[in-house]
């Protein structure tokens, strides 16, 4: 008898090269083919470090809320033999590993509701004049010259200025830090030097800011306070945050929020110039002064081209099933949001913007006990920015072609080095 004949296995494209500056530009079709062919899928990664892939939407949504996956990451298994090349450039000799997004429960439980009271939405609403105050500053900058460079002059420094301005770093300070981000922002996925001499830097800075105001706090808090003082005095069943963990949560509030905005301004004043009628349809809605197309059309931007493209590290605690894959104990998992947002089981026509989409539960504020902390000022910032400049700004226009744009491809984040705009001058 001879051997039995194989059975043809159905064409299909060869697996795509992931991290390449090519997928930077659209890892969109890389997705797509992943969800199809390998859910869940094991990859080296540009460090080296090898790790889970999770692109389908239901895999992804799981995986986030998985008590199995530990964001903590000394349950990497190479976190034992110091290989383990995750997280922050520098966090570790800054000593600033104790942050909500490294931690599990109880531990993260017991921060988020300290933080929680603190960074309270009531708070983001009151700070809504001072975003409209610099949102107005930074484009009155360049009005006038009838051409930007909206990254560098308007998607970066906004939400610095804003973080800084609601944790109450003074203004004379705000430029250094300013610097720092842009060192963390230029070199987030290249040389680490640089990147961990600057997070030791904002380190040292907070450190002494923090003394500073914890030494001259008043008994009761002025209606105005910043987020920093409220951090030192926020207390839960008499309990309060250690010195060392209000600047570990400073620093991953600028940390968290920081690229985060840049990429929804940059991302999404992309997506909009590129669609011209969803672009129409948002600037007669809000020159009519309704709100709600904008607040349906920032979650459409975000699930559409979305600032986090995998969520931050997880790693799994046991061996474990998902998606019909095993995983080892140890192994860390990386959740692609992106992906996950573009699935079409999920999503109707999931390529195509569409502002007015309503059903959108979108993974781009994560899933679960981790949820996006800093969501209502990141809506606040990309409203505001977006309504702004498409009223001030009405013909804005590309000054460039889409294939000459450079992209930002660092592991967790994605969005433009820099894009070029042009319109009619005004004051
Ligand atoms: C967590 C996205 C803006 C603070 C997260 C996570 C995502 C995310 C996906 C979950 C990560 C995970 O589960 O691994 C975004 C996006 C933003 C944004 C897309 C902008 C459009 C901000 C801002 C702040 C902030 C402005 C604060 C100033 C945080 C914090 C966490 C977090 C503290 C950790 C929460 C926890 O672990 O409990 N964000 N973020 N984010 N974000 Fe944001």
């Amino acid at each position: 008898m001879g051997c039995p004949v194989a059975q043809a296995a159905a064409p299909r494209a060869p697996a795509p090269e992931l991290f390449t500056w090519e997928f930077a530009a659209d890892p969109y079709p890389a997705y797509a083919w992943l969800r199809a062919h390998a859910p869940v899928h094991r990859t080296a990664l540009p460090s080296g470090v090898e790790a889970w892939l999770v692109t389908r939407y239901p895999d992804a949504r799981q995986a986030l809320a998985d008590v199995r996956l530990s964001k903590n990451p000394v349950h990497h298994s190479e976190a034992a033999h110091g290989k383990g090349k995750v997280g922050i450039p520098g966090e570790r000799s800054a000593n600033l590993m104790t942050h909500l997004l490294n931690i599990d429960p109880p531990d993260h439980t017991r921060l988020r509701r300290l933080v929680s009271k603190a960074f309270t939405p009531r708070r983001v609403a009151a700070f809504a004049p001072r975003v409209q105050e610099l949102t107005d500053t930074l484009i009155a900058g360049f009005a006038e010259r009838g051409e930007a460079d909206l990254i560098h002059e308007f998607a970066f420094p906004l939400p610095i200025y804003a973080i800084c301005d609601l944790l109450g770093v003074p203004r004379e300070d705000q430029d250094d830090f300013r610097d720092w981000a842009g060192m963390m922002i230029r070199h987030g996925g290249g040389p680490r030097g640089g990147v961990a001499r600057s997070v030791k830097k904002m380190r040292g800075y907070l450190a002494e800011l923090i003394h500073r105001k914890r030494e001259t706090l008043g008994d009761t808090p002025a209606p105005d306070e910043d987020l920093i003082s409220g951090l030192i005095r926020a207390s839960d069943h008499g309990e309060h945050l250690t010195e060392n963990e209000v600047a570990a949560m400073a620093f991953i509030l600028l940390f968290a929020g920081f690229e985060t905005t840049v990429n929804l301004i940059g991302n999404g004043t992309y997506a909009l110039l590129r669609n011209p009628a969803q672009r129409e349809l948002l600037q007669k809605s809000i020159e009519a002064g309704d709100a709600e197309l904008l607040a349906t059309g920032v979650e459409e931007l975000l699930r559409y081209d979305g600032p986090v493209e995998l969520a931050t590290w997880r790693f799994a605690t046991c061996d474990l099933t998902l998606g019909g894959q095993r995983i080892a104990e140890g192994d860390p998992v990386l959740v692609v949001l992106a992906a996950a947002d573009r699935d079409p089981a999920r999503f109707a026509e999931p390529d195509v913007l569409d502002l007015t989409r309503r059903d959108n539960p979108h993974l781009g504020y994560g899933h679960g006990i981790h949820y996006c902390l800093g969501a209502p000022l990141a809506r606040l910032e990309g409203q505001t920015a977006l309504a702004t400049l498409l009223t001030r700004l009405p013909d804005i226009r590309l000054a460039a072609e889409p294939d000459d744009l450079r992209w930002r491809g660092g592991l967790i984040m994605r969005g433009l080095r820099s894009l070029p705009v042009e319109f009619t001058p005004t004051r």
